[in-house]
């Protein structure tokens, strides 16, 4: 039996030896030490020995099964080696070859214009607010002045979750939620998306941004609003930009007024650009309305304020001279890569 043994021994070794793969040496594992392996079978012989023969034949067999385990591991080692090696020799790396390129998105012209609205006005002392897309009716419309039955509601027709939710169809609520924060003096521009019920062609979309603004303090007049438009047209659009104010009408401001700025491509003498026009429209503003400021808890004796808004689109548009309004939405990389 001892011999028996032995030859075992000898035959795992020499298997171990020839073997030239982890599956190989797996096999070899499972045929000599595995539940039904020869060297683990051959303690079942034990019965046929002298009690007293027992012991020194167990401890013999536990030796030889940690040899043999001892030489499993070591060939595992060196074919893991062999295997390295060979890798690195085959492998060659060519460190002339050019990099992969990594593509990284681009800022979109919205976002690019919206940056330099926010530093403009952060410039003046301005906070950035943002308010949610899904709106009350009585934020998108009652608090600016817009009652029920007012037929601004028609114009600004939008999307309703229910009849006194809706998605917002400009930012001037956001006037409101400002000032009911109560905390005056306000100086605030907020930029966000808008809903109108509106179909997609090249100036429209059922999905565009505004950027709103707010000012309310003591003393503020018209002077204020013409001076900080003014100088926000020269920074956005060139120090030779004049403005013009055109008398109009909005619920919420009174007087009311929409800014044109000399078209900068002619410098307003009349090209294809602004339509032989030599002026392009870009806003709308007006003092805010007593009954505004009122219905927002600001007292309208002691307070006033002038407020703006503004088309994200439009101004990325005019910046960049876009002629359709879609390119805008499409994502296509090759267009916005561009700016
Ligand atoms: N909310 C207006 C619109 O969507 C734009 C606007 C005009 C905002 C005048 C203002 C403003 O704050 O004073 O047509």
């Amino acid at each position: 039996m001892k011999d028996h043994l032995i030859d075992l021994i000898n035959e795992a070794l020499k298997n171990i030896e020839k073997a030239a793969s982890s599956d190989e040496l797996n096999d070899i594992r499972v045929a000599f030490l595995g539940k039904k392996g020869s060297i683990t079978s051959i303690m079942k012989e034990m019965k046929g020995l002298k009690p007293e023969e027992r012991p020194a034949f167990g401890q013999m067999v536990n030796e030889a099964k940690t040899k043999v385990e001892n030489a499993l591991e070591e060939a595992k080692i060196r074919l893991e080696k062999d295997a390295l090696e060979l890798r690195l020799k085959s492998e060659v790396i060519d460190v002339t070859l050019p990099a992969k390129k990594l593509k990284t998105g681009h800022p979109h012209p919205c976002q690019i214009a919206l940056d330099e609205v926010e530093r403009i006005f952060m410039g003046m002392g301005y906070e950035v607010v943002e308010g949610p897309e899904v709106e009350w009716q009585e934020y998108n419309f009652t608090k600016l002045n817009i009652p029920e039955g007012h037929p601004a509601r028609d114009e600004q027709d939008t999307f309703y979750i229910t009849d006194q939710i809706l998605l917002r169809s400009q930012t001037s609520p956001c006037q409101a939620r400002v000032m009911e924060r109560g905390k005056l003096p306000i100086r605030m521009i907020s930029p966000g998306r808008v809903f109108r019920s509106d179909s997609i062609d090249a100036t429209h979309s059922p999905s565009f941004n505004q950027i709103e603004g707010l000012v309310v303090d003591k003393h503020i007049t018209m002077t204020d609003l013409k001076g900080t438009l003014t100088q926000f047209a020269k920074e956005m659009f060139g120090k030779d930009t004049v403005t013009r104010f055109r008398p109009h009408h909005f619920p919420f401001t009174e007087p009311s007024a929409e800014v044109d700025v000399s078209c900068f491509k002619c410098g307003g003498k009349g090209c294809r650009f602004c339509k032989n026009e030599g002026w392009i429209e870009i806003l709308g503003c007006g003092m805010v309305h007593p009954n505004v400021l009122e219905m927002c808890g600001i007292d309208p004796e002691e307070y006033t304020g002038f407020a703006f808004g503004v088309g994200l689109e439009r101004i990325a548009i005019l910046k960049y001279e876009i002629d359709d309004m879609r390119l805008l939405y499409e994502n296509d990389m090759r267009f916005l890569k561009q700016f």
